[in-house]
């Protein structure tokens, strides 16, 4: 019987473009990546972010038909992704996460889903493709987030809840349970500047 093929190390010769963790310290100059991590093509990052051990960002789209194709995954600075942490890539536009997020293991991102700044997702969060995330909002552990859905900005999302698409959630307030539902208000972690937005409705 022969041993079971390595395909880790496939992934990282092949389809990382044969980038190594030097090469990371080349392409990705300013921020403190493991070398165990896979950084497909199609991904660029500013400073200061640390990416842990086992993560892999901008794999192909989990979409049927679409997963030949490497787009793009657009990185700000200061995140901090501790491991095991998948980001795909863009289908239709580019997956991005912004400034500050914190991606805490087994978290999953989409393709196409937009973190903005500020954003905590705990262990086991996954969030559909095309979701977006407003600033400030944490999400707990095993939470799980629709597809196409709009996550205002403050909102928190409590350990194991499932966000489907009925519900309509507003700024800077909790929501949990499966199905997701308005527990109460966030004020309490948000930044004064995040609570004053509140009061102009619109927003
Ligand atoms: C959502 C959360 C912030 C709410 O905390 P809280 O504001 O103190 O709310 P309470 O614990 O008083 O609960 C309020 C109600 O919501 C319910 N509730 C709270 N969290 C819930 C959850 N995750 N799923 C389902 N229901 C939940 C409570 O049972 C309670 O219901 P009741 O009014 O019928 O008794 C908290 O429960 C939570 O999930 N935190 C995230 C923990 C986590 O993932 N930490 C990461 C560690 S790295």
């Amino acid at each position: 019987m022969t041993a079971a093929p390595r395909v880790w190390l496939n992934l990282l010769t092949d389809y990382s473009n044969g980038m190594t963790s030097k090469n990371y310290q080349e392409l990705y100059p300013g921020n403190d990546i493991d070398p165990t991590a896979v950084i497909y093509p199609g991904v660029v990052m500013g400073n200061g972010n640390i990416i842990g051990p086992y993560c892999i960002i901008g794999a192909p789209p989990e979409w049927k038909g679409k997963e030949y194709y490497y787009g793009k995954v657009v990185i700000g600075n200061n995140n901090r992704f501790t491991g095991l942490v998948t980001i795909d890539s863009g289908a239709e536009n580019t997956t991005q996460v912004a400034d500050n997020c914190y991606l805490m293991k087994h978290s999953h991102i989409g393709h196409d889903v937009v973190l903005s700044n500020n954003v905590t997702l705990s262990c086991g969060v996954k969030v559909g493709g095309h979701t977006i995330v407003g600033e400030h909002t944490t999400v707990g552990l095993n939470a799980v987030i629709h597809q196409k859905l709009w996550i205002p900005y403050g909102c928190m999302i409590g350990m194991g809840s499932v966000v489907t698409k009925k519900l309509d959630l507003m700024a800077g307030c909790k929501y949990a349970g499966n199905p997701a539902k308005y527990i109460g208000e966030n004020d309490a972690h948000l930044p004064d500047y995040l609570i004053n937005r509140k009061q102009f409705p619109g927003e």
